[in-house]
C-alpha cells in the first residue's frame, strides 16, 4: 500500500481552514438569533451599546445577549469597545444584517443551510438509495431561505438591468403583455415585474402549494395585486394562454424534465415572445467552477437541486452548475433557435431565448 508523505504545512493550513468553516457555521446560528430576535435592528444606528442596554431594548435575557455579542465581536460582525464595554454595528454591516430594504441584506438566507441540516437524514438515505428528495419534503425554512437569498439580486438587477438587456421586452411590457413566472416560489420576481409594468398581467406558477400560498401573502399589499395571479401548476403544465414573456428564475435546473418544461414554454409563447432564463452563475466545466460561488452552488445542488430533479423522475439532472452549453442544449432540443447570454452577476447568468 502506498504511504503518502504528509506535508505538515499543508496539513496545518487545511485543518485551520476546516475549523474556520466550523466557526462560520456558528456565525450562521448567531446571525439567525440576531435577526429573529431583532438584535441587529436594535443595534442599527444606535452607536456603542452595552449588553444590558441591548437586552433591555429587545426584551431578551442579558446573559444570553452578552454571550451573543461576544460571539459576534469575535467573528468580526460587531466592533467591541473594551474601554466602555460596548458593542457597535457598523453602517456597512447593518446593510447586510439589519436593513431589510438593502440590496445586501442576507440574514434570512441562513435559513437555507439550517433547513438542509435539519433534513440531513433524508439526504443520507437518498445518497444510499439514489431516490430523490422533493422541494416540499425539506424543512419549510428552505423555501424562505432561497427566496431571501435571491430576492436581493432580483431587486437590484431584474427591472433595471436584466429586462432591458432583452431585445424589445421592456417595450412589450410597457405596451401590455401576459407574463408567466414558472417556478415562481414566493413570488418576489413576479411582484417586482408587476409593480414596474402597470399595463401587463402576471401569472406565477409553482408545483409547491405552500410556496404559492406564501406568494399570495407576499403580493396582498402590493399596488399591483390586481394584475397578479398565482396558481399551483407544474412547469410542463403551464395553463394555456399566449404569454409575451415566459420566465424561469432559478428553476429550470431543478426540474426533472427541463426539456419538456422548455417545450411547454415554446407552446404557450405568443408570436414574437421571449423566454427569460435566470440560472445560477456557472461555467461549463467543473474546473472553471471551483470558486466560492461554485462551493455555494454545488453544495446547494447536492442537497436541493439534484435531489428535487431526481424526485421528478430525473430525465435530465442538470444541477445548479450546469453551465451555458448544457442550458442552450435544453432549449435547442425543445425547438428554440436563439439562445444568448444577456447579462450576468457573480451569482446569476441571464439568458434570452427565442424560437
Ligand atoms: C430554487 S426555487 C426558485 C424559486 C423562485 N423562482 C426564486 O427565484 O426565488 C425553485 C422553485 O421551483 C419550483 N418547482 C420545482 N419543480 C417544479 C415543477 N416541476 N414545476 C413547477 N415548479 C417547480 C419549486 O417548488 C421552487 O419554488
Amino acid at each position: 500500500m502506498h504511504t503518502p508523505t504528509i506535508d505538515r504545512n499543508q496539513l496545518e493550513a487545511f485543518a485551520t481552514r476546516a475549523i474556520g468553516d466550523i466557526a462560520s457555521a456558528y456565525s450562521g446560528l448567531m446571525v439567525g438569533l440576531g435577526s429573529k430576535l431583532g438584535l441587529y435592528r436594535a443595534l442599527d444606528g444606535a452607536g456603542p451599546t452595552s449588553a444590558a442596554e441591548l437586552a433591555r431594548r429587545t426584551d431578551c435575557a442579558e446573559r444570553y445577549v452578552r454571550e451573543w455579542l461576544n460571539a459576534q465581536a469575535a467573528a468580526g460582525y460587531l466592533d467591541y469597545h473594551a474601554a466602555s464595554d460596548t458593542y457597535e454595528l457598523s453602517p456597512e454591516h447593518a446593510q447586510v444584517l439589519a436593513d431589510e430594504e438593502s440590496p445586501y441584506f442576507i440574514a434570512p438566507a441562513w435559513d437555507l443551510p439550517a433547513a438542509l441540516w435539519a433534513g440531513e437524514a433524508k439526504t443520507l438515505e437518498a445518497f444510499r438509495t439514489g431516490r430523490g428528495v422533493a422541494w416540499g419534503e425539506h424543512d419549510p425554512r428552505l423555501a424562505c431561505g432561497v427566496a431571501a437569498f435571491y430576492r436581493n439580486g432580483y431587486r437590484a438587477h431584474l427591472v433595471s438591468q436584466w429586462l432591458p438587456a432583452l431585445d424589445g421586452v421592456v417595450a412589450a411590457l410597457e405596451r401590455g403583455i401576459a407574463v408567466a413566472d414558472v417556478g415562481c416560489g414566493h413570488g418576489h420576481s413576479t411582484r417586482l415585474m408587476a409593480e414596474a409594468f402597470p399595463r401587463s398581467r402576471f401569472f406565477g406558477f409553482d408545483a409547491h402549494a405552500d410556496s404559492i400560498e406564501a406568494a399570495l401573502r407576499n403580493v396582498e399589499a402590493s399596488s399591483a395585486a390586481q394584475r397578479i395571479e398565482f396558481a399551483v401548476a407544474r412547469a410542463t403544465e403551464v395553463p394555456d394562454r399566449q404569454y409575451g414573456l415566459v420566465c424561469f428564475f432559478d428553476t429550470l435546473h431543478d426540474l426533472g424534465d427541463p426539456i419538456a418544461a422548455a417545450r411547454r414554454a415554446r407552446e404557450v409563447l405568443a408570436p414574437g415572445g421571449s423566454v427569460l432564463l435566470v440560472e445560477p452563475f456557472a461555467h461549463d466545466r467543473v474546473e472553471q467552477n471551483l470558486s466560492l460561488v461554485g462551493q455555494l452552488y454545488y453544495g446547494g445542488s447536492t442537497m436541493i437541486c439534484c435531489s428535487h430533479a431526481l424526485s421528478e423522475g430525473g430525465k435530465l439532472v442538470l444541477g445548479a452548475q450546469a453551465g451555458p452549453t448544457r442550458l442552450a442544449d435544453v432549449f435547442r432540443k425543445a425547438g428554440f433557435g436563439h439562445f444568448r447570454r444577456a447579462a450576468e452577476t457573480p451569482f446569476n447568468a441571464i439568458f434570452e431565448v427565442r424560437p
